[in-house]
């Protein structure tokens, strides 16, 4: 295997601590970051695999101001949250730091100062948008508009997520604050720029020329996009109050672009893991020996590809990425995962609620993963896999392999006898695995890595059924040893090749054969014996459980509600009408009336004819609003009357005045009425 590196750093996109991972997150960033350092470290390579929470940024600040809290607060919250769902998830971080952290903060203020000190930047008074309400600048996520490049209406402020173009605020059209919806002001302010546009051949050297053949077409072809379209100067400083101080003079009350400062997390990361492990971080970013990988999501490509590799080589001495395996995105039940309309599967609740299943996701989400395009989660689709991959193939293999061993041999690991043609091909192709399975990590196709560790348990289950011991036993009992003695070996390997994508079954199946040290994939390629004969394997569990379908119909239901939750929400309202003066207000005559008998207006389905008490008099008016209620139930109903609208004649029936009415989300009309009870006549101000 093509394994030559000293050494990995395998890294992880941080994900911003302001709110919950999704399954969108898990499929293109951390279940195949995962499988790939799981099987790095069962080739017994020497990795750090490094993640951590980021923590500064617009995202953050938003999310402080929407609950009405601190940026403090929230990240506390979803920092925990979120270490907690993938450690559960068996996500295996060498290390987990915070962006907030004292040597986060330090390392990246001395990435600036020292690019600072070697004139690695431009220092620039521009004119940026500012929101003269709130009193503060614009910049990525505070402000949105169209986008210049797709037209898409909502792009942010540093990025549209539709066309996946890097944007500054600037450049939207129609800019608005999403602070206080107004239309924000240019006002200078000074910045550092990170001048991109003299990194322009380097990228073209070491990206479009160097990694053309061995990076996948969607991170290759995004990177010659934006090269093409010619690098531009992009301000690495923000005037915001979260995030880390600009370190240099003229800095003050400014802080770091969080693009600028969370790649830089991954080494802030390396160095706390290494500090607790006694090791030296630096040949982790610097030894030439090393192959550095980010695992990112395919929205984070210029920022890994184009920012990151440049303040990295204005650094000096630091290594680059030898690959970055971004995925597309993972859509759910058919829509876009989105984490403001609540349309996601959340980690957190996943496991709450599938306690035990951890593995069952990873697998559907590595086995239907968007490598080369988006693609869908389904429930009916995870279910299908669950029953008719994992638990209909490989538990019912591993089962049957079991039970059979207790059931002839008390489950003691049978003496072979001479091989039939059928065994040693079996055994033959069973050394073929670590190989076939290693090769497609490495080329980083995860979804076709857990199709071929499935076919080792199609192996088992066909050597099985073509052999049937549990007819054998009666007819050539002989045989059966060493038909049991294979299914055996074809299950001890399973137990290792499986444990990238199924940690949790992988320990589960060494209980179950008892086995102490897992078995190594170089091991099983040797052809050695995996588990000797009078081995005494372990009891018999299950190693996967069916999902019914009420399981997946409240899933499907939870989904429902969301979609109905939003759809309400999506009415649209029509637009405020111009500005009227006072005195346009003061024109309209308002006041408390009550409904003292209503009656329908002929051949006219809407209209109800109502009888109204205004303290000195009552009037006779028509309202449309026969469809919302019956005649009956509208007598003694408070209402608001406009009394000096000009009298019209409606059916043949003359309306002298009109009551005020709104409507639900569901269109039923309901009464403005003052419910404390104001009386008859009395003007409404
Ligand atoms: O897109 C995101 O969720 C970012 N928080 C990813 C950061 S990756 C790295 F650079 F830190
Ligand atoms: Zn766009």
């Amino acid at each position: 295997m093509a394994l030559n590196a000293k050494r990995y750093t395998v890294t992880a996109a941080l994900p911003y601590t302001n709110g919950p991972i999704h399954i969108g997150h898990l499929a293109g960033v951390y279940v195949p970051a995962d499988i790939y350092v799981r099987y790095l470290r069962s080739q017994n390579k020497d990795v750090a695999f490094i993640c951590g929470s980021d923590e500064h940024g617009v995202a953050i600040s938003i999310r402080a101001k929407k609950e009405g809290v601190s940026p403090r607060e929230i990240i506390d919250k979803y920092d925990a949250m979120i270490r907690s769902s993938f450690d559960q998830l068996g996500i295996s971080f060498d290390n987990y730091s915070r962006t907030s952290s004292k040597i986060h903060h330090e390392t990246a203020a001395e990435f600036f100062k020292n690019m600072h000190a070697d004139g690695k930047f431009i220092e620039e008074t521009t004119a940026q948008l500012f929101d003269e309400e709130a009193q503060q600048f614009l910049a990525d996520r505070f402000v949105t508009g169209t986008c210049p490049k797709c037209d898409h209406p909502e792009a942010y402020g540093d990025q549209c997520e539709q066309c996946g173009s890097s944007l500054s605020a600037t450049e939207l059209i129609h800019p608005k604050s999403t602070l206080s919806g107004a239309i924000p002001q240019l006002k200078s302010t000074k910045h550092w720029f990170l001048p991109l546009d003299q990194y322009e051949s380097f990228i073209r050297e070491w990206i479009l020329e160097g990694h053309k053949a061995d990076w996948k077409p969607n991170v290759y072809g995004q990177v010659k996009s934006w090269v093409d379209d010619g690098l531009k100067p992009r301000a690495v400083t923000r005037d915001l109050d979260w995030g880390i101080p600009v370190p240099v003079p003229g800095g003050e009350g400014k802080v770091l672009y969080v693009w600028f400062d969370a790649p830089i997390g991954y080494i802030s990361s390396t160095k706390e893991w290494a500090a607790r492990e006694g090791k030296d971080w630096a040949p982790y970013w610097k030894d030439k020996d090393t192959e550095l990988v980010h695992f990112i999501g395919k929205d984070n490509i210029v920022f890994h590809c184009i920012i990151f590799p440049a303040i990295l080589k204005a650094s000096k001495e630091y290594i680059l990425p030898e690959n970055v395996p971004a995925n597309e995105f993972l859509n759910l039940e058919g829509n876009k995962i989105s984490t403001s309309k609540n349309w996601a599967v959340w980690l957190h609740e996943y496991l709450e609620e599938f306690p035990g299943q951890e593995d069952v996701l990873r697998y559907v989400l590595t086995a239907n993963a968007p490598e080369t395009k988006d693609n869908d989660f389904t429930w009916k689709d995870f279910q299908t896999r669950n029953n008719s991959e994992l638990v209909a193939i490989f538990g019912n293999f591993i089962n049957r392999a079991v039970v059979l061993t207790h059931k002839y041999y008390n489950g003691e690991v049978p003496q072979r006898g001479a091989l039939l043609p059928q065994d040693q091909a079996v055994l033959d192709e069973l050394i073929l695995f670590p190989t076939r399975v290693g090769k497609s990590i490495e080329k980083y196709r995860f979804r076709e890595a857990s199709q071929e560790m499935l076919n080792l348990a199609r192996l088992g289950n066909k050597y099985l059924a073509d052999e049937e011991p549990w007819k054998r036993i009666k007819d050539q009992p002989e045989r059966v040893p060493t038909i049991m003695y294979i299914a055996i070996q074809i299950a001890a390997a399973l137990s290792s090749i499986c444990e990238p994508f199924l940690p949790h079954s992988a320990q589960k199946l060494r209980g179950i054969l008892n086995i102490d040290t897992p078995i190594t994939w170089d091991t099983i390629a040797s052809k050695a014996e995996l588990l000797k004969s009078t081995h005494i394997i372990g009891k018999q569990t299950l190693l996967f459980s069916k999902i019914e379908d009420d399981v997946i119909t409240r899933q499907l239901d939870k989904l429902a509600q969301t979609k109905e939750e939003n759809e309400k929400q999506a009415i649209e309202l029509p637009p405020i009408k111009e500005t009227i003066s006072f005195e346009d207000f003061s024109k309209l005559d308002l006041r408390v009336g009550t409904i003292t008998a209503a009656e329908k207006v002929k051949k006219a389905k809407k209209l109800l004819q109502l009888e109204v008490d205004l303290g000195n008099e009552i009037r006779t008016i028509v309202s449309g609003i026969a469809e919302s209620f019956s005649a009956e139930e509208v007598v003694g109903q408070k209402v608001t009357v406009l009394t000096n609208l000009a009298p019209r004649t409606i059916r043949g029936v003359e309306s002298q005045g009109m009551l005020l009415m709104s409507e639900t989300a569901e269109g039923k009309m309901v009464f403005i009425s003052p419910d404390q009870g104001g009386e008859n006549g009395f003007p409404i101000h």
